[in-house]
């Protein structure tokens, strides 16, 4: 709905999160009036804390298992914690703020006929057969794992998604995030970039779980939130799934040694068995993103570490990481 102001009115759940917060600034420079709502579960004070001097922002610490009535124009749902060490953290709590978190957003959305965007994730693939992995791709995803919280929680979501648009009608967007990073990771969220910079910042050995050719893509975080507003506006009412990530692959060992030479760490690299559900390839197909949105990534991989390790250090400097 429209707003006596004018100003656009968005909703960012999880908007004190690695993405979500960079989503709330890059909205803020937009000129919308920004409504962030968090848990604090993962996310935290400090990534907002610069926008929260804004008349344009508004915090709200709730968590989106309940429902929420606001009046707002468009919602992006991001809540949810994506790291593995997070979402294992409180398995049950993860798959209920994926799918209860939908829910709630998607009758919200019906509500106030506000568009809605929800960050889906690569995880919907699973252990894929197929490389790269296509929109069109349905899975391989073990339902009863130790990720199944997660990968069946955001596959839920996304069904949730395209039942409203079938039965309701609501303009809904559904991007499937491959691996992201820059400023603003969580530094214990086990993932691969922000280990590796924490361990090389410390000069601790840098520990690569197998022999290190499995392959990983990494999309810069300004590169990902393009898309995403992207997706939110674009003039087609595309819905999606839509893949969003960098195509470009490195292997483990790749990753571990620019970060040693970018930081000029003395680490060590050491090798320890393989998780289990560990995929050993992820690719992002991102014809559609390319064809439909007109985007494609832009900012290369040492150039997005360089800003991320900037970040770590100072992070660390803090002495309050
Ligand atoms: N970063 C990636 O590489 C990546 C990849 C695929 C998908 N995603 C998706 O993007 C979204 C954001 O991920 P991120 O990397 O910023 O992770 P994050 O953990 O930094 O952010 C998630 C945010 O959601 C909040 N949250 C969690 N549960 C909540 C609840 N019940 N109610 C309210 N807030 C809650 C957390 O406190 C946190 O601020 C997630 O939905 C994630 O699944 C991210």
């Amino acid at each position: 709905m429209q707003h006596y102001s004018l100003k656009k009115r968005v909703l960012v759940t999880g908007g004190a999160g690695f993405l979500g917060s960079h989503l709330c600034e890059r909205l803020l420079a937009d000129g919308c009036d920004v409504l962030c709502v968090d848990n604090f579960f993962t996310g935290t004070r400090r990534n907002i804390e610069h926008l929260l001097g804004n008349r344009s922002f508004e915090f709200v610490r709730h968590d989106v298992t309940f429902p929420l009535y606001v009046e707002v124009d468009e919602i992006y749902n991001l809540a949810c914690p994506a790291s593995p060490v997070h979402y294992q953290f409180d398995p049950v709590q993860t798959t209920k703020t994926s799918v209860m978190g939908a829910i709630n957003m998607l009758g919200l959305a019906k509500r106030t006929k506000a568009k809605i965007l929800q960050a889906s994730t690569s995880e919907v693939y699973g252990d894929p057969a197929v490389h790269p992995q296509p929109e069109s791709y349905w899975g391989n995803v073990n339902p009863i794992g130790q990720r199944s919280c997660y990968d069946e929680g955001k596959r839920c979501a996304e069904t949730l998604f395209f039942d409203y648009y079938r039965q309701h009608k609501l303009a809904i967007r559904v991007v499937r995030i491959f691996n992201t990073y820059g400023p603003r990771m969580h530094p214990k969220d086990g993932r691969v970039v922000s280990n590796f910079i924490v361990q090389a910042l410390n000069n601790d050995d840098i520990t690569i779980y197998g022999d290190g050719t499995q392959t990983r893509s990494f999309c810069y975080v300004s590169d990902l939130i393009e898309a995403m507003v992207r997706m939110m506006n674009n003039a087609d009412n595309l819905s999606g799934p839509i893949n969003i990530g960098n195509p470009t692959e490195f292997t483990m060992l790749q990753l571990a040694e620019t970060v040693i030479r970018l930081i000029g760490s003395k680490s060590k690299i050491v090798h320890k068995p393989l998780p289990s559900d560990d995929p050993k390839q992820r690719r992002p197909d991102i014809q559609q993103a390319t064809e439909r949105l007109g985007w494609q990534p832009s900012i290369a991989l040492e150039h997005g570490l360089t800003h991320t390790i900037e970040y770590f250090r100072a992070l660390l400097r803090s002495g309050n990481p």
